[in-house]
């Protein structure tokens, strides 16, 4: 039996929040693997927060945000985009595999694909195996 990830999700309310309600209101299916957590916008999570996730044991973190120009703040899915190169240093200075963080745009209409998403990153994981902080290695 292959092992059921812990993914933390934190979601912009302005879309993949409202992506993953209509996920559950189309009746999508995809495992029950993802704990979200609504932030403001996907510019509001910061390093620390994704390394807490990890240290807390977390397999896997996701960050969902806006596409580009939808934005409620403007430029706070820029600022994530950017961050990424500053998280994968992060993660791999701290002994995780830096595709256990992943980063999507999920709009509020895109409840099949918020689905996609956490399936595909389940498997991803699970072919991973679990983190260094949960025994793997
Ligand atoms: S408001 Fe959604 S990413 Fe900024």
């Amino acid at each position: 039996m292959s092992f059921s990830p812990n993914i933390v999700g934190f979601a912009c309310q302005w879309c993949t929040y409202a992506g993953a309600d209509l996920a559950g209101n189309l009746r999508a299916k995809y495992p029950p693997t993802v704990k979200l957590i609504k932030v403001p916008c996907s510019g509001r999570v910061e390093p620390e927060h994704v390394l807490e996730a990890f240290a807390n044991g977390a397999d896997g973190v996701l960050i969902g945000g806006c596409h580009f120009g939808d934005c409620h703040y403007k430029t706070g899915n820029y600022k994530t985009s950017r961050r990424i190169a500053i998280y994968e240093k992060l993660l791999k200075d701290s002994g995780f595999e830096a595709d256990r963080l992943r980063l999507e745009w999920i709009s509020g209409a895109e409840g099949y694909r918020f689905a996609e998403v956490i399936e595909e990153f389940t498997k991803q994981l699970q072919e991973m195996g679990p983190s260094p902080m949960n025994g793997g290695v």
